[in-house]
């Protein structure tokens, strides 16, 4: 278990005192994906640095199974940063060393012997998908593959924890998801606690357990992927949810609201979220059923895979003479369990 408790990181920088992290508790359990995003500057890369002891807190603590990283220096910190894997937007590799001397790279540090070096590099290879091309220089390798190259240097140590920061984020979206492929499968494989931190919505959503927003160095928001998927609270939340589960392009569907808008005028814009078995119930027609006067048009809908089940999202529109009818329709979309979150009132 990984425990931040009241953290705060201040640099005195030339223009002055920078706050990269206030006031931050966080609890990551053993062998889950945890995700923590924001954008450039929040703070992501200085709050993981605290992990190993690249940072320390300037008050507050940071523990690792107990063990507080901010106590250690010397010989205890080097053993601590060895249960830490960590992987890097840019990769990190040693460009004059092959594929396999960089995953060996780590277990030289740690003063393996060569013969168990060379094995431990080989199974790692194999198990990143790197088969046959152990003896490549990183220069003849693609993004992807580089990327599987830090993550078995990462995993050389046996680490208990693997960190990422922006690991994919070099990477076109399909490398993209088979990275993150990768990393769910070790997840698995291995139990490691994994943590990730990123500005893509897409990451937390496909591989994250829980999620943790960072804005201006604090956590605004926390919680199970699903749920704040689901009903985020913050408006940078549901900035960042939209992201990912909007309108691939916001300003179309505005367009299309207003106009519908205006050509009815007495119209409600309702946007629905659904997850699980909900998405495969006939809930949206047993409305219009128990509503015969309320009409619907359909603005645009999008279904996604999480971590547990898929999540669907319809942005529709009720129309009615009766306020009271569309009123009641939302109420009984409601009893159904499904989010409903009315975006403009006509
Ligand atoms: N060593 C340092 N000295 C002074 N200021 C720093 C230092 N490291 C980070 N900062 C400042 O702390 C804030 C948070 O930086 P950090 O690198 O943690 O953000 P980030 O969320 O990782 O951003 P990005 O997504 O761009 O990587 C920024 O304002 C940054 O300029
Ligand atoms: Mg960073």
């Amino acid at each position: 278990m990984i425990e931040f408790k009241d953290v705060s990181k201040t640099f005195n920088a030339k223009e002055g005192q920078v706050h990269a992290v206030e006031d931050v508790n966080l609890n990551i359990p053993d062998g889950k994906i945890y995700g923590i995003v924001g954008y450039s500057g929040a703070g992501k890369s200085t709050l993981i640095r605290m992990l190993n002891g690249l940072e320390f807190p300037t008050t507050g603590s940071v523990t690792i199974n107990g063990t507080e990283i901010s106590g250690l220096s010397g010989k205890a910190l080097r053993n601590q940063r060895l249960k830490i894997g960590m992987i890097f937007q840019h990769f990190n590799l040693l460009w004059s060393r092959t594929v396999i001397e960089n995953i060996e790279f780590p277990l030289e540090i740690a003063k393996v012997p060569k013969k168990q070096r060379v094995e431990k590099a080989q199974h790692l290879a194999e198990l990143v998908g790197l088969a046959g091309r152990e003896n490549a220089y990183p220069s003849e390798l693609s993004g992807g593959q580089k990327q599987r190259v830090g993550i078995a240097r990462a995993l050389a140590n046996d680490p208990e924890i693997l960190l990422s920061d922006e690991a994919t984020s070099a990477l076109d979206p399909q490398t993209t998801d088979e990275v993150l492929d990768l990393l769910l499968s070790i997840n698995k494989q291995l139990n490691l606690t994994v943590v990730v931190i990123t500005h893509e919505m897409h990451v937390i959503r496909k591989i994250c357990d829980q999620v943790a927003v960072l804005d201006a160095g604090k956590i605004v928001e926390q919680g199970p992927v699903l749920d704040v998927f689901k009903r985020p609270q913050q408006t940078i939340t549901k900035r960042f949810v939209n992201q990912e589960t909007g309108s691939s392009n916001l300003d179309d569907t505005t367009v299309v609201v207003s106009e519908l808008l205006t050509k009815y005028s007495n119209g409600v814009i309702v946007k629905l979220t659904f997850h699980g078995d909900q998405a495969k119930l006939p809930i949206v027609s047993e409305m219009l059923r128990q509503f015969p006067d309320v009409d619907l048009s359909i603005i645009e809908g999008s279904i996604h895979q999480t971590q547990e089940g898929a999540l669907g999202s319809l942005y529709i529109q009720l129309i009615a003479e009766q306020q009271d009818n569309i009123n009641g329709a939302l109420e009984y979309l409601k009893t159904m369990r499904v989010e409903v979150e009315v975006i403009k009132r006509g």
